[in-house]
């Protein structure tokens, strides 16, 4: 684990019906969906792993079982293809059980994101003094915003959210931060957080980005709010009130890039930008690109 690191744990909320990716999500959790080879959740995973923590608290409903079961080991598949001695194939099922353990948390009803995140609460044990929450929908690129955001709460105490700067006219769904300058180009202080506000109402064009690294006082916070936006119980409504309270938030600037996985057709471009870094598929999907679009 690296040092700065002040989490064992990360919750990913994952009980959205995927209403976006249906028909496919009557069968198959939208986090299932391979960008190029590999499951979304899986790259997430990776991304927990890489920050040091060494659990992974997936939150569903009872219909999406399957999301725990892809991290438990296959011992009938592992052995045949152990006698085959396909030891490259045996590599990639091993993977996703080897990353980290995983538990399961049940949502049982589709209350809020908010809600989500209070529902793994009972699974922390008494070294979560901080926990990350990590969206599956959102592949923050490159990996390794989370070693930063552990920097900042080692230095300032209290929350972390990753932020990206966005042009104002594509704010309104996400939430949105009130800032203040730090002494550091890449870390602000917040002082306050709204949820999914019109472009003109917006406190910055900074937005969070499906990364927290939240104090343990977000629980308490949790059990506090009522339905904000969209009638949901809303992680951002927790956090406005710690901030309201005197907790420390703060966020880290990221300059990368981001993929939505939650819909179709960011979906897409997602799995083009892998697929075009990809050593087997990456040269030839570029050339029929090219000639695809003349
Ligand atoms: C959620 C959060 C929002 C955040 C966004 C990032 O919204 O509520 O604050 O900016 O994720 O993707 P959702 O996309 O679930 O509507």
């Amino acid at each position: 684990m690296s040092s700065a690191s002040t989490f064992h744990t990360a919750i990913v909320p994952a009980a959205g019906l995927g209403t976006r990716f249906l028909p496919t999500t009557k069968a198959v959790p939208k986090e299932l969906l391979p960008v190029v080879d590999t499951p979304g959740i899986e790259r997430i995973a990776a991304e927990v792993a890489e920050a040091g923590a060494n659990r992974m608290i997936i939150v569903a409903n009872a219909d999406k079982a399957a999301l725990a079961d892809y991290f438990r080991p296959q011992p009938a598949l592992e052995a045949t293809l152990a006698e085959r001695a396909k030891f490259d194939l045996l590599a990639k099922v091993r993977r996703a059980p080897d990353l980290i353990e995983v538990v399961a948390a049940e949502q049982p009803e589709p209350l809020g994101l908010g809600h989500a995140v209070g529902c793994a609460e009972g699974q922390l044990g008494p070294e979560d003094d901080a926990v990350a929450v990590l969206l599956p929908d959102d592949l923050v690129l490159p990996v390794g915003v989370l070693n930063r955001m552990a920097q900042v709460r080692a230095e300032y105490g209290g929350s972390v959210l990753c932020a990206f700067d966005i042009p104002r006219e594509q704010i309104s769904p996400f939430g949105v931060f009130d800032v203040e300058e730090t002494a550091e180009p890449d870390v602000k202080q917040v002082k306050g957080m709204v949820e999914k506000p019109a472009p003109e109402d917006a406190p910055s064009t900074f937005a969070a980005a499906g990364r927290y690294l939240l104090d343990r006082a977000i629980f308490d916070a949790l059990r506090r709010i009522t339905p904000g936006a969209g009638g949901e119980l809303q992680l951002t409504d927790a956090v406005a009130l710690l901030i309201k309270e005197g907790h420390p938030v703060h966020i880290v600037v990221h300059q990368g890039s981001r993929h939505d996985l939650g819909n179709p057709g960011d979906f897409l471009k997602a799995s083009l930008d892998f697929a075009l870094d990809h050593p087997d598929y990456g040269p030839a999907l570029r050339a029929w690109l090219r000639e695809r679009l003349g």
